[in-house]
């Protein structure tokens, strides 16, 4: 379980991202786009937190970031105590062996001329672990953890032999061959029907009780989230605008951006909606001057205030924090 009382497993502090996309025709004017803002994380050991945000809030650069296939261009980032950008040699190789990820589409995260056991052992064998005889017992133990059994079954089958389900599954194990301490699941089931995704939320919760794996699960959805996750955290535009129990942020949304996340989620089987209605119908002109970045969509927004500054995060309760002038 959780241990909120040890030191973060996972820090990000007021980390930004900017990337600049150029013109791709004339290769001459070039966009600006802050993926991630003075964006600020705190994972703990054991914990399962989740990342909620729309599509292009910035989910996928914070775990590119963690994971080092990014350089951030300001703030800070922290794995077990240990400053992350700039490891290298033998503490780099180490980190890269406790941190993985698990990707939306395994269809593309798997190579498809690999068998199974090759994708599993590829891991053991960058990292020049054991002989083929002590590979093969660890692949068969990562199979039979994600859920794959009999092991053997799978090992000369390929990625296109297998269902959805069953390739997210083949990557799990691949994630855990090298016994992680950190798992970054980014939208891992948004490929999968809703059955097979409730397989795969049991055994990432299967992973965390029985390996004591810390997670980053990414999602966009904040039913995912609750079903999974012991905190969440709301991204908007590369902030992070709410934080959380899971429980007290879904049942008790504070932030204007988190209610209208909720409203968007369909509700089974109920056919008035009895919303928050915290989402403007047509967005209003960003301002020049520094803003809440919620300013523009938000229907409680007061002016003078909202588009004049842009608030930091505010402790309400019992670690529950909003980043919203209206608390
Ligand atoms: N390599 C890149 N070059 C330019 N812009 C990028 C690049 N990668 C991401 N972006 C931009 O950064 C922003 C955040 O993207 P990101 O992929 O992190 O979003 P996301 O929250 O993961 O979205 P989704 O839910 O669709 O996966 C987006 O506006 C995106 O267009
Ligand atoms: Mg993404």
């Amino acid at each position: 379980m959780a241990d909120t009382n040890a030191s973060p497993i996972l820090m990000m502090t007021d980390v930004t991202k900017v990337y600049q996309s150029r013109d791709s025709l004339f290769g001459k004017s070039s966009n600006r786009v802050v993926a991630l803002d003075r964006f600020s994380l705190a994972v703990n050991p054991g914990e399962i937190f989740g990342l909620v945000g729309e599509s292009g809030s910035g989910k996928t650069t914070a775990s590119r970031l963690i994971v080092g296939l990014e350089k951030p261009d300001g703030g800070r980032m922290q794995f077990d105590g240990q400053e992350i950008v700039g490891l290298s040699g033998r503490t780099r190789r180490e980190f890269t062996k406790k941190v993985q990820v698990i990707f939306q589409d395994p269809y593309q995260s798997l190579n498809a001329h690999f068998s199974i056991f090759d994708t599993v052992c590829e891991p053991l064998v960058i990292h020049g672990i054991g002989d083929r005889a002590a590979c093969l017992v660890r692949v068969c133990e990562a199979l039979e953890t994600a859920g794959l059994t009999p092991p053997e079954t799978y090992l000369d089958r390929y990625p296109h032999q297998l269902s959805g389900g069953q390739r997210q599954r083949v990557a799990i194990a691949r994630a855990m061959v090298l016994n992680p301490r950190f798992l970054i699941a980014d939208e891992p089931t948004s490929m999968l029907d809703a059955s097979i995704s409730f397989q795969i939320f049991r055994l990432l919760n299967h992973l965390r009780e029985v390996f004591g794996v810390a997670m980053l699960f990414i999602t966009h959805s904040l039913a995912a989230a609750r079903n999974l996750c012991d905190r969440v955290g709301v991204i908007y535009r590369g902030r992070l605008v709410e934080e959380g129990t899971a429980q007290e942020t879904i049942m008790h949304p504070r932030h204007p951006y988190t209610k209208a996340l909720l409203d968007a989620h369909p509700r089974f089987g109920c056919s008035r909606r009895s919303g928050y209605n915290a989402l403007l119908e047509t967005e209003r002109p960003r301002p020049e001057t520094d803003h809440c970045p919620f300013y523009p969509r938000c229907r409680l927004a007061v002016d003078n205030t909202c588009n004049r500054r842009s608030p930091s995060l505010k402790t309400l309760d019992a670690g529950h924090r909003v980043s919203c002038f209206l608390f």
